[in-house]
């Protein structure tokens, strides 16, 4: 049975990769690492928590001696790696979280890697395909476009947030494993996901939990601002395709041609919901309220994922309308989830925000 490591498989995207592979591969077994930090939560996978080719490991990806223990262990054969911080304005409050995790986590899971695939002295090996180091990415290590054109594969990076620059540190150092030890390794980046699961302090389920509640909607700046929407399915299908075909070494831009400014994606959401709440047409939109802006507010991201189609015949199989009126409906559906993540600290991290703007 092939080992896989799936990190951070109890936060949002994680948990859609980790129920796709348990379900879709019964000869792998799924080891689903997470520390269970706010954004971690096993009822993300409840359904599949008792099938026999999963299991859970509670566990911190900073910490180098507990991580090479379990991988002399365990020996995964490979690693898919999601676990990180992964909210802007949370890095822009506290940056060193977002490089003890995103930068040295990764480091140290490399290095485990490295060590049970290659041995200590990091000599390539003539059969090394077996194994692969998947790490999973962002669009916003490529930083910020104008009104025109798109991030390719070849894009330079050039983050501007302490979290993309923390991604882009944990790329540079997945890609210098490749280029001096031959480590296995792919990378991905991906634009804006959306749908269940996902945690309320982002935009989208943040307004949907507003609006359900009739608070305010806060719209950065002027609302101009361009995000490229994908469905987490969809992105989990990438994540899918790409760990069984790409080439080592190589790079995918994930995206789905699906660019919305935030006050557009907003008003949509409003209407949806008026419908779903039973509310007069109009009503949300009266909850919108522009706040002052992000600092270093990256204007827009747009994905050009024309390798992974054309190499890898990925494509998104939803519509951004279709989506959202589907995460719509598994929020409604899923009171419970939302009043126990929105329970404890959230309340206090809200309350902080707002000061802070
Ligand atoms: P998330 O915040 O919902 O989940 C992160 C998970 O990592 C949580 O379960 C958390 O408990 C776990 N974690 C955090 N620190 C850990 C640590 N030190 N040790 C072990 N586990 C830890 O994040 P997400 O939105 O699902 O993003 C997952 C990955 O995908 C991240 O690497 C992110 O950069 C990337 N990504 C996200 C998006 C997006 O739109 N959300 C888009 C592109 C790429
Ligand atoms: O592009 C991929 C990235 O998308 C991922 O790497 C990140 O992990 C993920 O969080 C997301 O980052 P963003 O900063 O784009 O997502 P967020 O939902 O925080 O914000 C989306 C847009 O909405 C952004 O322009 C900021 C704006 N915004 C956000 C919040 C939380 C608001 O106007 N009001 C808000 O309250």
């Amino acid at each position: 049975m092939k080992k896989i490591l799936i990190t951070g498989g109890a936060g949002f995207i994680g948990s859609h990769v980790v129920r796709l592979f348990v379900n879709k591969y019964p000869d792998y077994k799924i080891f689903n690492l997470d520390k269970l930090t706010y954004a971690g939560n096993l009822e993300n996978l409840k359904d599949i928590e008792s099938k026999s080719n999963y299991k859970f490991v509670k566990g911190d990806i900073t910490d180098a001696h507990f991580i090479n223990n379990l991988f002399q262990e365990e020996k995964f054969d490979s690693v898919i790696h999601l676990a990180a911080e992964s909210h802007v304005d949370r890095s822009i409050s506290n940056p060193l979280e977002f490089v003890q995790t995103n930068v040295i986590g990764t480091v140290n899971l490399l290095n485990a890697a490295k060590e049970i695939w290659m041995g200590n002295i990091g000599l390539p090996t003539s059969d090394i395909r077996p194994h692969l180091f998947y790490h999973v990415s962002t669009d916003e290590v490529y930083g910020s476009l104008g009104d025109e054109g798109l991030f390719t594969e070849e894009t330079s990076y050039d983050p501007h947030s302490p979290y993309s620059a923390s991604k882009a540190a944990s790329d540079h150092f997945v890609r210098a494993y490749f280029d001096t030890y031959n480590l296995p390794v792919v990378i991905s980046n991906c634009s804006n996901n959306y749908g269940p699961n996902h945690f309320p302090e982002k935009l989208i389920p943040l307004c949907i939990h507003n609006i359900k509640n009739n608070k305010p909607l806060p719209i950065y700046g002027k609302g101009e601002n361009v995000r490229d929407w994908l469905f987490v399915e969809d992105h989990a299908n990438a994540i899918d395709v790409i760990f069984h075909n790409a080439k080592l070494g190589s790079t995918y831009n994930i995206g789905g041609h699906n660019e919305w400014t935030n006050i557009d994606v907003i008003r949509l959401l409003c209407k949806i919901m008026d419908k779903k709440l039973g509310r007069a047409e109009g009503e949300n939109e009266k909850l919108i309220t522009f706040v002052k802006d992000r600092a270093g507010h990256d204007l827009r991201y747009a994905i050009d994922s024309t390798k992974l189609q054309n190499e890898l015949g990925w494509k998104p199989s939803l519509q951004f309308e279709e989506g959202l009126a589907k995460t719509v409906d598994w929020y409604l559906a899923n009171e419970e989830w939302l009043t126990q993540v929105t329970s404890g600290n959230y309340q206090k991290y809200y309350e902080q925000q707002y000061v802070a703007r």
